[in-house]
């Protein structure tokens, strides 16, 4: 049988760093994210008895890490269907991979949903949204519609994504600046072992859930400068632990610094726009939609950003009609 489906990547307000279980991927701490319009992965799958193997391109190439990690996940679903069949992946981002703008949330995202249906599955939104956080933690929270919280569960069961609230529900955007097209050089995964290394990282653990209540409430008064000012910082506060890991990472390059200085200047000019980040350079900006045409034009003016990409909240995964192969 052969499925397909269309992930959203998804940007976290308050982030997921660090994990209480390496296998299950249990993250430390509950984490609060925004499904992204443009930022999407496509991928089909096919199970068939007569595949002698599994087979795995993403983006049109195969990469033997990657495939190694599709099959484990593979492995999963197959286990849940009771099947033994070899399957046939096809993966395409409509962005750049690896760089920080979470194809992994993405791709595991859309690899559960085409996988579960492709094998026969009839799985649940928080079923699926624990079966994907296997593959990568914050896939989990690609699967429910727009704004989104994954719980801090002590289990595989408890330890899943809901939705606060739809996409609908307020429109702000991400905007999305492509600092550098080249990967990054270390992977979300190994960093996230190191994150208890930081003699900062248990102070942030103890203040995780104070944060996600400020943010809950900002979320349902739409406090837009409250909302910015404390995504801000979350991000700022993950990436000193980054920065004081051992061995210490490093994700920013010249231009990611650069668009940290000039949006912090633009809000001193009346410009209310604030910033996030992932793993990886590139930068996320947070605006009201009035705002966007003024924050695309000014950065374009910075020569370091390659690519901008304007996203809104968006729906969660979901299986489509058309096929890649
Ligand atoms: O799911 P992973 O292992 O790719 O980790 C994602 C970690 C961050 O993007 C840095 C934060 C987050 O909550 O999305």
């Amino acid at each position: 049988m052969k499925a397909s489906a269309v992930a959203p990547s998804n940007i976290a307000f308050i982030k997921y760093w660090g994990k209480k279980d390496e296998v299950l991927r249990l993250a430390e701490n509950s984490s609060i994210s925004m499904n992204l319009s443009n930022l999407l992965t496509t991928t089909t799958v096919e199970f068939d008895s007569r595949f002698l193997e599994d087979s795995v391109t993403i983006n049109g190439r195969q990469n033997e890490k990657e495939r190694e990690r599709v099959i484990k996940h593979l492995d999963r679903i197959r286990k849940l269907a009771k099947i033994t069949d070899k399957a046939k992946v096809v993966s395409e981002n409509n962005f750049p991979t690896a760089t920080g703008l979470s194809s992994s949330a993405s791709g595991f995202a859309a690899l559960t949903v085409a996988g579960a249906a492709a094998a026969g599955l009839q799985l649940s939104e928080k079923e699926l949204s624990i079966l994907a956080r296997q593959g990568s933690g914050s896939a989990c929270r690609s699967i429910p519609d727009g704004f989104v919280q994954w719980l801090n569960g002590d289990t595989s069961e408890s330890s899943y994504a809901v939705s606060l609230y739809n996409s609908e529900y307020w429109d702000i955007v991400d905007v999305v600046a492509v600092v550098n097209v080249g990967p990054k050089d270390v992977a979300t995964s190994d960093g996230q072992k190191i994150a208890g290394t930081s003699p900062f990282f248990q102070i942030r653990v103890s203040q995780m859930e104070k944060k996600i209540k400020m943010i809950k409430k900002y979320l349902k008064e739409k406090n837009f400068q409250k909302f910015g000012e404390l995504a801000e910082a979350e991000a700022l506060e993950m990436h000193a632990v980054m920065l004081t890991s051992t061995p210490s990472l490093i994700y920013w390059l010249a231009g990611t610094i650069q668009v940290m200085k000039a949006v912090k200047k633009w809000r001193e000019d009346g410009l209310p726009v604030y910033f996030t980040m992932n793993t990886g350079q590139d930068m996320h900006l947070l605006c009201r939609k009035n705002d966007f045409p003024k924050v695309m034009k000014k950065l374009s003016e910075i020569k370091e950003v390659k690519q901008i990409i304007m996203n809104y909240p968006s729906k969660g995964t979901r299986l489509v009609k058309s096929h890649l192969f």
